[in-house]
């Protein structure tokens, strides 16, 4: 296939080529606000800016609140508001979305807050929030009549591709660093496709792939060349919180940082909901979380600087490790632009906040997670988080995933012999 013009798997009945996504109507720059007609396009011809997706949504208000409520129970129920078409919910995808908004009491009263949740997003298929936007991505892939789904990854994106291309029937070939966590590669390799372990950071891997989708036209790189789409997914989080929360904003919320385009679209989500009426404007406040040892936006956030400068991730925190986030500078000005901040914890305070939340809430995080609960302490003792002001966290991924991380500092609380005398000279009862 061609990136010079737009393509079609529907041709209109005149033979003209036709793209239906929905209410999408275009691409334009988020740089310089130039205007693409839709297709496989990720960079401005203008100004070399990214692209996103700009929309001319059908309805607003209560005629849409209804229809959002009818629609199904998983990310689909958002389609009058993505770039899929309109029968995309019959389609054979495996249907990520409405994961659990769970209220953290615990957590809240041992953090000294009112008001917390949790949205866990672990409890997607492939158990992170990567399904939403590879679900969002494969649907424009085909519409743009791609035949190969792809990416680099730092392992849940890898997981989230490899199950939605098997589901969907398509050909998957995914890009990881050979260090990766053994869950993330075994799950992956599960699901059969093509997986290539590439001795290099995930910044490495990147490059090659962008190399490697100038080559291939027929792959859709689901967070390179179809990105401007595969973004859109993440808007679908902060769509179904407003929803849980009784279609209203909280007040402040926190997000982990690698990209930074969750962040950017959960904020894209809150806006758009405001504009199409399904929600009152209200003040919120977003703050960002990374790793210290990858934390080139909180280093800019904290300087006062508009260039987030790239760094050579060194963390136990392997799916937030990218040093040179496309979306850093985005969420510089959603964070300002809100009132919020970015912070940095330590891989010692990651795991320690992974047993936190265990420990308080039933809830097992991978080292994102971590990284959130992590910050969100910090930022309450810095005094930057409001412990009276409602607050959602969002946990992207299971624990499952990064055992690793917390296999030195947790174990049985003893070891016995099978006998009662054995269980009571433990002290156990
Ligand atoms: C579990 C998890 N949380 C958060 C992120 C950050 O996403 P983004 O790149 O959109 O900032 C990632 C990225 O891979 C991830 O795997």
């Amino acid at each position: 296939m061609t990136t010079s013009a737009t393509l079609s798997t529907s041709p209109a009945t005149d033979g003209a080529p036709t793209i239906d996504l929905g209410p999408a109507v275009a691409l334009s720059c988020r740089e310089c606000g130039h205007r693409v007609d839709l297709g496989p396009f990720y960079a401005c011809t203008e100004c070399f800016g990214p692209l996103e997706v700009a929309y001319q949504f059908a309805s607003s208000g209560e005629e849409l609140r209804a229809a959002i409520e009818a629609g199904p129970d998983n990310i689909w129920r958002w389609a009058p508001l993505l770039p899929v078409p309109p029968g995309i919910a019959s389609t054979p995808n495996i249907n990520p979305g409405n994961t659990k908004l769970i209220r953290a009491d615990n957590l809240a009263r041992e953090l000294g807050m009112k008001t917390l949740w949790v949205k866990d997003d672990s409890g997607n298929p492939t158990h992170s929030f990567k399904d939403r936007v590879v679900a969002v991505a494969l649907a424009a892939a085909r519409e743009l009549g791609f035949s190969v789904l792809a990416c680099p990854s730092t392992g849940n994106l890898a997981n989230a591709v490899a199950a939605a291309a098997a589901r969907a029937g398509i050909r998957s070939v995914v890009l990881v660093p050979s260090n990766l966590e053994q869950q993330k590669i075994l799950t992956t390799a599960a699901y059969g496709g093509t997986l290539v372990a590439v001795d290099g950071n995930y910044d490495d891997i990147n490059r090659l792939a962008g190399q490697i989708a100038a080559e291939q036209e027929d792959w859709a790189f689901v967070n390179v060349n179809v990105r401007p789409y595969y973004a859109e997914g993440s808007k679908t989080l902060g769509y179904e919180v407003a929803e849980q929360l009784g279609w209203r904003l909280p007040k402040q919320v926190v997000i982990p940082i690698a990209s930074g385009a969750q962040l950017v679209k959960i904020d894209k989500g809150f806006t758009e909901l405001v504009e199409l009426g399904l929600v009152d404007a209200s003040p919120y406040k977003v703050f960002g979380a990374q790793a210290t040892g990858c934390s080139p936006v909180a280093a800019a956030f904290k300087a006062g600087e508009d260039v987030v400068r790239p760094v050579r991730p060194d963390t136990i925190a392997k799916s937030l490790a990218i040093g040179n986030p496309a979306d850093g500078p985005y969420v510089l000005d959603v964070v300002r632009r809100t009132g919020g901040a970015v912070e940095d914890v330590s891989d010692d305070d990651v795991i320690d906040a992974i047993k936190l939340l265990a420990r308080t809430e039933g809830i097992f995080a991978e080292t994102a997670g971590g990284v959130t609960v992590a910050t969100l302490r910090k930022l309450l003792a810095t005094g930057a988080l409001d412990p009276d002001e409602e607050t959602v966290i969002f946990n992207t991924g299971d624990g499952l995933k990064t055992l690793d991380a917390i296999a030195s500092s947790v174990g049985p609380t003893a070891t016995i012999k099978p006998t009662l005398a054995a269980f009571e000279q433990a002290g156990l009862v």
